[in-house]
Parts: C-alpha cells; sequence; structure tokens
C-alpha cells in the first residue's frame, strides 16, 4: 500500500484490522482538504515531536518543507518574541490539562522577516487515558483582514469627523458673512488712505481666509454645493498648468502625462482644480530640495471588488488622473492620517491640515475614490478615481471676472431669511446696491406677503428655516403660484433639504454663504438684469 503525500511531508496511517478503508478514506479526505485550501494545516505528532505541514506554509509565508517535519522549536522561534511566552504558555496548559484544544492570535515570522498577525486553531486528540496524541489545527494569515478592519474604521473615524466639522463650519460661515458685509459696507464710505481703512482692510482679509477654510471644511464634510458638469480633465490641467507652474519651485520639474483617449468625466471644475492644486502643493512642500511632479490621466476599468471589501470601488469604467512626486513620502502613521482635517506634519502657520481633507471629501462626493501609494523617502503617488461620463464634453465655460458695477436699474427684492443678525445685514447689504427690500423671517411670511399681490423681481431665500418648510419647497411652491418669479437660494452648508445628493439641482440659482457683496451683484445681474 502506498500512501500519496507531497515529497518531504509525511503522512501516518493508522490501519486496524477492522476499517482499513474507511481509515484510508480518512486520510486521503485530510489530504484533499490540506490541499484545497491555502491556509496552514499542521499535525503534531506528540510521539516524535515532529509537526507534519500542508503546502500553506510555503506558499503563505515563504517557509520550506522540512524532511521528518518541523520540530516544535521551529514554530518557538517564529513566534514574535512578544507574543511567544503567551502563546507557548497556553498551548502547555492545554496539553498539561484536559482541555480539548486551543483558539490563539499571535503575529508569526514569514520567511522574508517581516511578522503577520495570525490565528491559529488547534484540536487535542488523547488516548483514553488522557495521554496527547496528535494535534491537528490549521493557522490563517489574518493581515488582509486586519488591513480591511483598519481601512473601515479610517474611514468611520472621517465620515464621524465630518458630520462634526460640518455643522461647525455651517455657524462660522454665517457669522462670517456678517463680518465681510458689514467690512464691506463700512469701506465704502471711507477715505482711501486713512488709517481706519487699513484696519477694516485687515478684517476683510482675515475674514476671507476664514472662508476658505471653513469652505475646505464644507468640502472635506461632503457638504459643498457641486455644479458637476461633463468636463475633459485633460483640457483642465493643461488650462491649469501656467498656475501649477507658479506654485511650484524652480527645481521641481512639472511632467505632464496626458492620455489622449481619457474619458470624460462629470466633475465641478472649479472644485477639481482646487482638488489638483493642493495635491501639487502638497508634492511642492515634499521636494524640499527639488525632484519631479507629474499628472498623469488614464483610462482604467475596475474589477469587481472582493466581496469582503465593501470600501474599494465599484467594478467598471474609471477616469484615474495621478499626482507623483519623488519626494519624502510618507510613514505608517502620517499615511493613516492624511484625510483627517488638522492633522499636518508642517510646522504651525505653514500647513492648517485641510487640503488632503478637502480633496478626500471632494472626491468621495463625486462618486470617486482616492488611492495612496506613498513610502518613506520613496516619494507619494496620489490617483483620483473619477467614475466615466457619457457624452461628449462641452468647452470649459470661461468665467469672467466681473466688478461690483452699480446695478443698471434698481430691483424690488423679498428677502426670506430667519437669523435676524443675518437678514439685517443682508438688507443692509441690497440696499447699498441701490435695491428696495422687503425682508421677512420665514416662508409663511413670505407667503403671505406675495399673497397681498406686492410685485417683486426675486426672491432671494435662506435654504434651511424652522417652521417645517424650507427654502428649496418655498421656491417650489413659488414657482407654481409666481410662475417666472426668479429665486435665489443661499445657504451657508448645503443639507440634503437642498441638494439631491449633494448636487444643484437644474435651474435652481444658488449662491453659497458668506457671499461678497460683488458676487451678490453679480448673481442679481445675470438673474435680473438689475
Ligand atoms: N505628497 C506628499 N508627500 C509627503 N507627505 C504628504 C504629501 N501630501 C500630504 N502629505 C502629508 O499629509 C499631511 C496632510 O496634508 P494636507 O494637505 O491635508 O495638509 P497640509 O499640507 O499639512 O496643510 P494645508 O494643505 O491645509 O496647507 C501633510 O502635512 C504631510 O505630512
Ligand atoms: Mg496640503
Amino acid at each position: 500500500m502506498r500512501l500519496l503525500m507531497p515529497e518531504g511531508q509525511h503522512g501516518r496511517l493508522l490501519v486496524t484490522e477492522l476499517d482499513v478503508t474507511e481509515q484510508r478514506r480518512a486520510v486521503e479526505r485530510f489530504r484533499i482538504v490540506a490541499q484545497a485550501t491555502s491556509d496552514v494545516i499542521f499535525e503534531r505528532d506528540y510521539a516524535t515531536g515532529l509537526t507534519w505541514v500542508s503546502e500553506g506554509l510555503t506558499s503563505q509565508f515563504g517557509h520550506p518543507g522540512m524532511a521528518g517535519g518541523h520540530p516544535r522549536s521551529f514554530w518557538a522561534d517564529n513566534i514574535h518574541p512578544d507574543d511567544r511566552d503567551a502563546v507557548l504558555g497556553l498551548i502547555d496548559a492545554a496539553t498539561d490539562g484536559d482541555a480539548e484544544g486551543w483558539n490563539t492570535e499571535y503575529r508569526f515570522c514569514r520567511a522574508d522577516g517581516q511578522y503577520v498577525p495570525v490565528s491559529e486553531r488547534a484540536v487535542i486528540r488523547r488516548d483514553a487515558d488522557g495521554t496527547v496524541r496528535t494535534i491537528i489545527g490549521s493557522m490563517v494569515d489574518l493581515s488582509r483582514q486586519k488591513a480591511l478592519e483598519e481601512q473601515l474604521r479610517q474611514s468611520q473615524r472621517l465620515d464621524a469627523i465630518g458630520q462634526l466639522t460640518g455643522g461647525v463650519a455651517y455657524d462660522f460661515n454665517n457669522l462670517l458673512m456678517v463680518i465681510l458685509g458689514n467690512a464691506d459696507l463700512l469701506l465704502d464710505g471711507m477715505v482711501p488712505d486713512g488709517a481706519a481703512r487699513s484696519m477694516v482692510d485687515n478684517i476683510l482679509r482675515a475674514s476671507e481666509k476664514a472662508a476658505e477654510l471653513t469652505s475646505r471644511l464644507l468640502a472635506f464634510a461632503r457638504k459643498q454645493p457641486l455644479s458637476p458638469k461633463l468636463t475633459d480633465l485633460n483640457g483642465l490641467v493643461v488650462e491649469m498648468q501656467p498656475l501649477l507652474s507658479r506654485a511650484l519651485t524652480a527645481e521641481i520639474a512639472l511632467e505632464l502625462d496626458l492620455s489622449p483617449e481619457a474619458w470624460p468625466v462629470q466633475i465641478d471644475a472649479p472644485m477639481f482644480e482646487n482638488a489638483l492644486l493642493n495635491l501639487c502643493v502638497n508634492s511642492r512642500d515634499a521636494m524640499p530640495q527639488g525632484g519631479r511632479l507629474r499628472i498623469a490621466t488614464r483610462n482604467v476599468t475596475l474589477p469587481d471588488p472582493a466581496p469582503d471589501d465593501p470600501a474599494q470601488p465599484k467594478s467598471g469604467p474609471y477616469l484615474c488622473i495621478t499626482v507623483s512626486d519623488t519626494g519624502e513620502g510618507m510613514d505608517e502613521l502620517t499615511r493613516s492620517r492624511m484625510f483627517e482635517p488638522f492633522f499636518t506634519t508642517k510646522p504651525v502657520g505653514k500647513g492648517s491640515g485641510l487640503g488632503l481633507s478637502m480633496v478626500y471629501g471632494f472626491v468621495r462626493q463625486s462618486q470617486g475614490h482616492v488611492q495612496v501609494d506613498t513610502a518613506p523617502a520613496g516619494g507619494t503617488a496620489i490617483s483620483i478615481l473619477l467614475p466615466r461620463a457619457e457624452g461628449a464634453p462641452t468647452a470649459t465655460a470661461d468665467e469672467s471676472e466681473t466688478d461690483a458695477r452699480l446695478p443698471e436699474r434698481s430691483a424690488r427684492i423679498l428677502l426670506v431669511e430667519d437669523d435676524t443678525l443675518v437678514r439685517v445685514h443682508v438688507r443692509n447689504l441690497m440696499m447699498g446696491l441701490g435695491h428696495r427690500v422687503t425682508d421677512v423671517p420665514g416662508p409663511q411670511e413670505a407667503l403671505a406677503v406675495l399673497a397681498t399681490g406686492s410685485r417683486f423681481d426675486i426672491v432671494v431665500s435662506d435654504v434651511v428655516m424652522p417652521g417645517g418648510m424650507n427654502g428649496r419647497q418655498l421656491a417650489a411652491r413659488i414657482a407654481q403660484l409666481y410662475p417666472g418669479l426668479p429665486v435665489l437660494l443661499t445657504s451657508g452648508h448645503s443639507r440634503d433639504a437642498v441638494l439631491r445628493d449633494g448636487v444643484l439641482e437644474p435651474g435652481i440659482a444658488f449662491l453659497q454663504k458668506p457671499y461678497r457683496r460683488r458676487e451678490l451683484a453679480d448673481r442679481f445681474r445675470d438673474l435680473i438684469g438689475a
């Protein structure tokens, strides 16, 4: 009789006169199972002290098989020194006592010297008198599972921080609205060179900076209103090249590697430009001695993700844009926290730690994914994957910079805003532009005023208001009752009440708070020619 085992490995066959066939089947089954699984299956013979181990030890951990089996010292030596005593103690206690087996986790050393987390389960088989005869068990590499758990923890943590920051940013926006607007109004009556004027200028500059920070926070919280359009990203990158070159140092070479077949994507172009600029500035900071910065676009078609991996992007066609540098790279700690708002390794005053937060939130809000490839001293490549969009992109809209000219005519405005401070301020702002304003604290009051037959050129309404009706519902009602009367919605954030999936419905005019007088004037000119 011949027992089929892989070369260099030992099988054992207990033959009794009574059920030879049954025993042979059992051994055969064990052999098939051991080969079919990539996990490590082992059997330790207590009489010889040697352990037979399945192929998995080589395929999973790189350790070669040993003729005759592995001695106990092989295991003991490969358990992480910090785990060793506990694991061996557990095993001894189990075999010395009357336990039926054990179940433990520890770090095991692969042939390449790297420790990986493993889970080990074993069953003890004893003689009738309790003496241990053999131990059969399995050892499973947990690295992938642990990495997935860590990924999930990270994305949950980012979600939680996002909710928190979204709320704070919203309140800040309302306050900044008042500060910015009042400073704007103060400027009006001032002599150009007065001391007070430079103070007001300082107030304006500081609040604009604060408004920029808040908008990054909103982007991270995925609450920035987006107006995605079918876009040719290559074109956008080429247009940005002069701006990017200015942002880099002379020692950094900027290379574009744009695929001529790049698929179009549906994206908010100004926000995308902002994200790309953030990535390039990070790369610049990572290359103080200079180096190479590469922006590449590629079409990729992702396969189905593994079923146990919900964090992976859905299968399908994506446009991948990668910003890579030859800079200092990131260590594991930085890598794991890079997207967190306010996480920065830069000196105080240098980095706010919001650049990548903005990139992350914006890309996720755009149904895309961010992937990172980095190593200490090994450079960094950050890829943004955006789902392919159908159709041919239109030319990027050329938004002309208009100054705040005085309106051509005075308009009648119905202002709806529940926050008294903001309402008074916005009314002043509008009156400062030469318009006539009726202001009310809520949608019901607005409808009541309209019902009296007073005529208006435009309704300007906040979006989130207490009392059961929000700005969007008010806009819908007005469209029904007074077709042709334009509505401009303003908000410091964009709760789902305003936006569908974070995206503005076509036809609704929207102005993000905090806004400056010039922006308000521009919108009036676009909407009602006033
Ligand atoms: N290309 C890169 N190479 C090396 N480290 C990077 C790179 N990009 C980001 N990092 C690390 O991630 C951290 C967070 O980046 P992030 O852009 O969010 O903030 P920041 O650049 O520090 O500040 P901010 O962008 O708000 O001015 C950085 O401080 C840096 O440690
Ligand atoms: Mg940055």
